[in-house]
């Protein structure tokens, strides 16, 4: 129901509610956020903080603490302060000056909805700016629609998702940067005058180096359990860009698609949508937002969420390339004789004419490799079935090889130059496909298609993207549309997944991209999980893991043992350690099973089992970060809890091993201080001799206020590397 402004009806329903007729209450469980919007003025951001009501609103003004910040300051007309936006009308003008004309407030099933329509005072253009409060959340998305009423093209030149105003104060900005390899490692920058960016122009692997993640203190350095801070991510797949631009009096941050490379040209009638900023406000620190995330992921945010991860053993880092029949079936029998209940067969088992050995060729022929799987998929699926699990498979569906049959009949699917050498990606011969092509998006949803009608059985797809979009040309798109190559890609790449998951809704996927390259929820939308990262290496991946929680959930977060030593690292680390830190997200194991000592196959037995019984708790409970590794403190530890407080786990990592160091007893802030516990050894090398804890019950109280020792525990075991996994139920 759209409502006009000024309509009798209207102020009739206002007065029932209570409202002051120009201030949009934008509430969540316990967060409110406030626009001001009145009809021939532009809107207004007012406030983000804690839950208010309509009748603290005046308070709110006389406190002082109501911004006056335009809700979507425009360039053009006032060229002061910072932008959300910059458009060239059809006559050249770089102007845009928005007035609201009316607001339209209503529910979903998922949300309740805010809609403030502004168009400018001169030119038929018109901007939409769409707030969804999620319910049962602390979750509220802001986005943007803009549509050119003009009869001629408008162009854009930058359009945010959400322009959020910050109070300055002692700011602090929280991100997440690394490499391939050492994905999403925790930066806390302090907030000085000046620009803070965090964005990704790869095309395709928007997580490479950033995540579209951020958390800003509004008063001092972050703290885990208090203080108050604001929680971003953006919900997109592609190029994107968040900056923060600090001042003597505020601290705007400006979110959204990165504009670089990226102008559009809006044709007549033509709607552009940008895609959601989710934020939350938290007084209870960065564990107040990322459980925010995780309760909104658990309902919104993550392909079936409600659904337990099954345990998984996957080839690669065990054979890498070298697939054949023999070596599948017994990897299979391996993990289903260990107590895994799927098996995924990575990448090396396709390509007819050029078999996939390397990374060189094949990609873009999904057709398997008769002379190495002789029974085909098939085979291996029977064998699955024969041993009581699942099986999955690895595709890379966005790319093409230049050596492949795909390549030979459709070089014009490629994204290259015509008149220049091609840079080629991955093996020297890899492509990105142009998913701008409606053909093409026929294509790559046909590999997953045809997989699943030859294959109905098969029960994961890792969905892989190994190369940048290197050469920005489209074959397809128009010489004047060129620079809107990177948006059309995604449009395409959400237009296949949203066919593939219309038709196939229960198929578990896994979205991957040189390890960690896809680890945001414009792809967990689809995806039901992301892979971490390439780099297993238990003990770096307690950092990356660790920084990955901050938004996304265990549930979500693909957590492998791996080899005795790293391929990646070199490091060697015993089997306890390894499988202690996969258990704390969702637990898989990436060895060759032929390599492992009968005792680590009987230790990972039983780990399996032990994760078996506390998987809803790291699943599906809330999460408590309680020694950051990042702090140096020489551990690490964490925590879930279900909701009740009635069971959790906890993990303890050693991070240096050294001998009697200086280290914290472990608070365990996720236990109910009313409660006593009774503590289980998930994990003993020896099940005869579980850590000095087994068995003991302890009050929740002195749990949460003291804390647990873990000095005696760990350092007078000298194998390095130790660690704890626990299960605490609550008992009378
Ligand atoms: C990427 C993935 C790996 C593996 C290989 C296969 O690097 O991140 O996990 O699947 O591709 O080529």
């Amino acid at each position: 129901m759209t409502k006009k402004l000024f309509g009798g009806f209207i102020l009739a329903t206002l007065a029932i509610c209570n409202v002051s007729a120009k201030d949009y209450i934008v509430s969540t469980d316990n967060t409110s956020m406030i626009i001001t919007a009145e009809e021939g003025k532009t809107a207004k951001f007012r406030y983000y903080g804690p839950k208010v009501a309509a009748g603290d609103v005046k308070s709110l003004y006389l406190a002082g603490v109501m911004n006056n910040s335009d809700a979507y300051p425009t360039f053009g007309g006032n060229t002061i302060g910072n932008k959300a936006v910059w458009v060239t009308q059809p006559d050249g003008s770089m102007s845009l000056d928005l007035a609201v004309v009316s607001v339209n407030e209503y529910d979903t099933d998922e949300a309740k909805v805010t809609e403030i329509l502004q168009r400018d005072k001169e030119y038929p253009f018109e901007v939409k700016l769409i707030y969804k409060a999620y319910k049962n959340s602390d979750i509220i998305g802001s986005s943007v629609e803009m549509t050119n009423k003009a009869k001629k093209p408008v162009m854009l030149y930058k359009f945010a998702s959400s322009f959020l105003p910050v109070k300055r104060a002692d700011n602090y900005f929280v991100h997440y940067h690394g490499s391939w390899a050492a994905e999403n490692f925790e930066h806390t920058d302090k907030l000085t005058g000046g620009q803070l960016s965090v964005s990704s122009t790869e095309g395709v692997r928007n997580t490479r180096y950033e995540n579209p993640s951020f958390m800003i203190t509004l008063n001092g350095r972050p703290q885990e359990e208090s203080g108050d801070i604001i929680g971003g991510t953006l919900v997109y797949t592609g190029n994107y860009k968040i900056t923060t631009i600090t001042n003597n009096w505020g601290v705007d941050v400006v979110s959204g698609m990165n504009e670089e490379n990226s102008h559009y040209k809006l044709e007549a009638k033509e709607v552009f949508t940008t895609p959601e900023l989710t934020t939350t406000f938290s007084s209870t620190g960065k564990g107040g937002v990322s459980r925010a995330f995780h309760k909104w992921a658990r309902q919104y945010g993550v392909h079936n969420a409600d659904r337990e991860r099954d345990i998984l053993l996957n080839s690669w880092e065990g054979v890498f390339f070298e697939i054949n029949q023999g070596e599948m079936n017994d990897m299979i029998k391996s993990i289903a004789d260990m107590g895994g209940e799927l098996f995924v067969m990575d990448d090396g088992w396709f390509g007819d004419k050029y078999p996939r050995d390397n990374g060189k060729t094949s990609l873009g022929d999904w057709v398997v490799a008769k002379n190495k799987l002789p029974e085909g998929v098939e085979g291996l699926i029977e064998t699955a079935k024969a041993n009581g699990i699942k099986f999955g498979i690895w595709i890379e569906p966005e790319m093409v090889n230049t050596k492949s049959e795909l390549f030979e009949k459709h070089p014009e699917w490629g994204m290259y130059f015509d008149n220049r050498p091609m840079t080629l990606d991955r093996g020297g011969t890899q492509m990105t496909l142009d998913l701008s092509n409606p053909e093409v998006q026929d294509f790559v949803f046909g590999v997953v298609d045809d997989l699943m009608t030859k294959y109905p059985e098969l029960a994961y797809i890792k969905w892989d993207a190994n190369c940048a979009m290197g050469m920005y040309n489209s074959h397809y798109l128009p010489k004047d549309k060129q620079s809107h190559l990177n948006i059309a890609y995604h449009r395409g790449l959400k237009s296949v997944l949203d066919r593939v998951r219309a038709k196939y809704p229960d198929l578990v996927m896994q979205a991957c991209a040189s390890g960690g390259g896809r680890m945001t929820y414009g792809y967990l939308d689809y995806f039901d999980e992301f892979w971490t990262s390439d780099n297993t290496d238990a003990l770096q991946r307690v950092y990356m893991q660790w920084s990955a929680s901050s938004f996304y959930p265990a549930i979500a977060m693909a957590s492998h043992i791996n080899e005795l030593t790293n391929h990646i690292t070199g490091r060697v680390a015993p089997i306890k350690f390894r499988a202690d830190v996969a258990m704390s997200g969702r637990l898989g194991i990436e060895i060759q099973p032929k390599d492992m000592t009968a005792e680590d196959k009987e230790f990972v037995r039983r780990a399996m089992s032990s994760y078996k019984d506390v998987r809803h708790i790291v699943q599906f409970g809330d999460l408590y970060r309680l020694i950051s590794p990042y702090d140096n403190y020489n551990i690490a530890s964490l925590m879930y809890a279900t909701e009740s407080k009635d069971e959790a786990v906890l993990f303890v990592y050693d991070m240096e091993s050294m001998i009697n160091p200086n280290v914290p007893n472990v608070k365990l802030s996720g236990v109910d201080p009313n409660k006593n516990y009774k503590i289980t050894d998930l994990t003993p090398v020896d099940p005869a001799k579980p850590c000095q804890y087994n068995g003991r019950v302890v009050s929740g109280k002195v749990l949460k206020e003291v804390g647990l020792s873990v000095y005696n525990t760990f350092f007078f075991d000298k194998t390095g590397h130790n660690s704890l996994a626990l299960k605490l139920e609550a008992v009378e």
